[in-house]
């Protein structure tokens, strides 16, 4: 019999989704899988009612003022790149963080590369955390705006956005949060917190499926478009369309994605986001604990979990992270990731490039019994190293 798959790889996607998600996109899609907003008859339109009221549905979830403001893109990735492009011109300073995700640094880096900005990116401390006052210190008087992650895809600590985004909005400077490890897990309110944007991807903690992510502005930001095409809107201009959010969207939605983004909406309502985040961090708790008796068992990230999602990163000493997660697989059925989590910055301060870490994440549907077989595994492996 074919083991059972250990899935602790939730922070690159969630799997697996909801069951719920899967059947409503194909029920859904087969009822009226057409082009939305570009036609006249009713499938048509019912398809674009859809896509307005998943708008609707993103933008009170996220606490955005102005549902046209809700931009659909393909992932976070794709809302950072449309973000830092469309929003930076040449003179502009960006402030942002070591804690990033490739996501933003890339971006960031080729726009400087081409001569276009600078940027500045703040350290974190001992635990993963940055200080705003290190943001707000690095704030120059052509900052454009400030980046930054919710949560560290190598550490899972929680940053303080909150706090930054008062101190950016005193300064009158717009905060941005990438929100790719935190949408779906932890409450996010853009008005109340300051916030001037928010990137989010649909396929981890959100339950959607890959392909759906999106950008959310406020009604202050000034962006140009970097893609132009097609919108279903005044087409016989050759202007891309200037209004919300045709403007930043061009060629047809996916519209499969929505549906799913919806419904998975939906099920994270109805299971409650909180209720969601308790239950991991108690499992993250009971492998952290267990993680914490092994002396070869480098733990990364802070002691106190209490700002944390339910992601951990370890090393075990005299192994390559390469070689634990080949173990893993392949003698316990068991799914990590290893290496630099495409946020080489934070291995680097950590002292753990080239190589990285080994990194358990935790979803939803994680067990008690996967965390207990995946204590048993690493404890397997880490003895071979205790008594070497
Ligand atoms: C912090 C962070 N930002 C951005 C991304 C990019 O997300 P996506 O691949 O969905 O664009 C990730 C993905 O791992 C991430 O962890």
């Amino acid at each position: 019999m074919l083991q059972r798959l250990i899935y602790l790889d939730n922070a690159a996607t969630t799997f697996p989704k909801p069951a719920s998600v899967l059947n409503r996109m194909v029920e859904i899609y087969l009822q009226m899988g057409v082009s939305p907003g570009r036609g006249s008859y009713d499938m048509a339109v019912e398809a674009e009612e859809m896509v307005t009221n998943t708008r609707q549905k993103l933008a009170h979830f996220f606490g955005a003022p102005d549902p046209d403001r809700v931009i659909f893109t393909n992932n976070a990735t794709d809302a950072l790149n449309l973000l830092l492009q469309g929003m930076l011109k040449p003179g502009d300073h960006v402030v942002s963080t070591r804690l990033e995700h490739n996501s933003v640094l890339r971006p960031l880096n080729h726009l400087h590369m081409k001569g276009i900005i600078e940027y500045d990116l703040v350290p974190f401390d001992a635990n993963g955390f940055v200080d705003p006052c290190d943001i707000l210190r690095s704030i120059r008087t052509n900052t454009k705006l400030v980046i930054m992650c919710h949560a560290s895809n190598v550490l899972g600590t929680i940053q303080p956005v909150q706090e930054v985004g008062r101190l950016c909005s005193e300064r009158g400077v717009p905060l941005f949060i990438d929100a790719a490890q935190t949408a779906g897990l932890i409450p996010i309110n853009m008005k109340s917190w300051f916030l001037a944007g928010v990137a989010f991807t649909g396929h981890k903690s959100m339950l959607g499926p890959t392909g759906i992510g999106g950008l959310i502005l406020n009604q202050e930001v000034e962006i140009e478009p970097t893609h132009f095409g097609g919108t279903g809107v005044d087409s016989k201009s050759l202007v891309h369309t200037p209004s919300f959010p045709h403007r930043l969207e061009a060629g047809t939605l996916n519209l499969l994605g929505i549906i799913g983004i919806s419904e998975s909406l939906a099920f994270l309502l109805h299971e409650g986001i909180e209720a969601i985040h308790r239950r991991e961090m108690d499992l993250l708790h009971r492998l952290h604990d267990g993680f914490s008796h092994f002396k070869t068992i480098n733990i990364y990230g802070p002691k106190n979990l209490s700002d944390h999602v339910g992601l951990i990163t370890v090393n075990v000493e005299g192994m390559s992270p390469e070689d634990v997660g080949s173990i893993l697989d392949a003698d316990f059925g068991i799914a990590v990731r290893e290496g630099l989590h495409c946020a080489p910055l934070v291995h680097e301060s950590l002292g753990t490039s080239p190589k990285g870490g080994v990194r358990f994440s935790l979803g939803p549907f994680t067990t008690e019994e996967d965390i207990d077989a995946t204590l048993a595994a690493m404890a397997t492996i880490a003895r071979t190293k205790d008594c070497c």
